[in-house]
């Protein structure tokens, strides 16, 4: 295969970008740019991202007990530059909080999710790290996105239907929290 295509291709897929945060055992901060958050499941509520094996950073997400997933608001491009590099100095003038397990929480993203990590899972060339929330916050800041390798800015948002519900009631109801089904399913005969 070849990979940058491959690469290419798996950029047409828009996302957010965050940066997550952790605090080690050793009390080595973290901190690394990713676009791999995903939630996972709201019962209990799970969010994942994946980490490149090699990461210089991986062993201090590893031994740490909490990691804290900022989404970035559209204004925040820098940071997402400051901690895509495996500089050891990526914390120097960046004012920080002590979030859950001592990790850095930056200010100002359009949301905060703050987890205790539960699960990793080999994933080829990346771990999967599973994170259970235990703290979050979101504001009404716009998003920085990322597509085809390049940082940008939401256009505007349609509400948009399908099945004759809105793209949030479906993401409701896939995740069984939706309103419930008003009669139960009857069994045939
Ligand atoms: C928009 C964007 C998204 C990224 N997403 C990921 C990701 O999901 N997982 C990952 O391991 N690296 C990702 N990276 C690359 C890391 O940020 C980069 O390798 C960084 O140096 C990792 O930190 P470390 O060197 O301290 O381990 C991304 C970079 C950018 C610019």
């Amino acid at each position: 295969m070849d990979e940058r295509d491959f690469r290419r291709g798996l950029g047409s897929y828009p996302t957010g970008v965050a940066v997550v945060t952790a605090r080690s055992a050793g009390g080595r901060a973290a901190g690394v740019t990713i676009n791999s958050f995903a939630s996972v499941s709201l019962r209990p509520p799970l969010v994942l991202w994946s980490l490149a094996a090699r990461a210089p950073s991986r062993p201090a997400f590893e031994a740490a007990t909490y990691f804290a997933i900022h989404v970035l608001a559209g204004d925040q491009r820098v940071l997402a530059e400051r901690f895509c590099s495996p500089a050891a100095d990526k914390f120097t003038g960046v004012a920080t909080g002590e979030g859950l397990g001592g990790a850095p929480l930056l200010e100002n993203a359009a949301a905060l999710f703050e987890c205790r990590a539960r699960h990793s899972y080999p994933g080829g060339d990346h771990v999967i790290l599973i994170g259970e929330v235990e703290r979050y916050a979101y504001f009404d800041r716009p998003p920085l996105v990322f597509h085809g390798g390049r940082y940008g800015a939401l256009a505007e948002l349609e509400q948009d239907a399908s099945c004759g519900e809105t793209a949030f009631d479906a993401w409701e109801s896939f995740y069984h929290v939706g309103p419930a089904p008003a009669a139960a399913p009857k069994s045939a005969g």
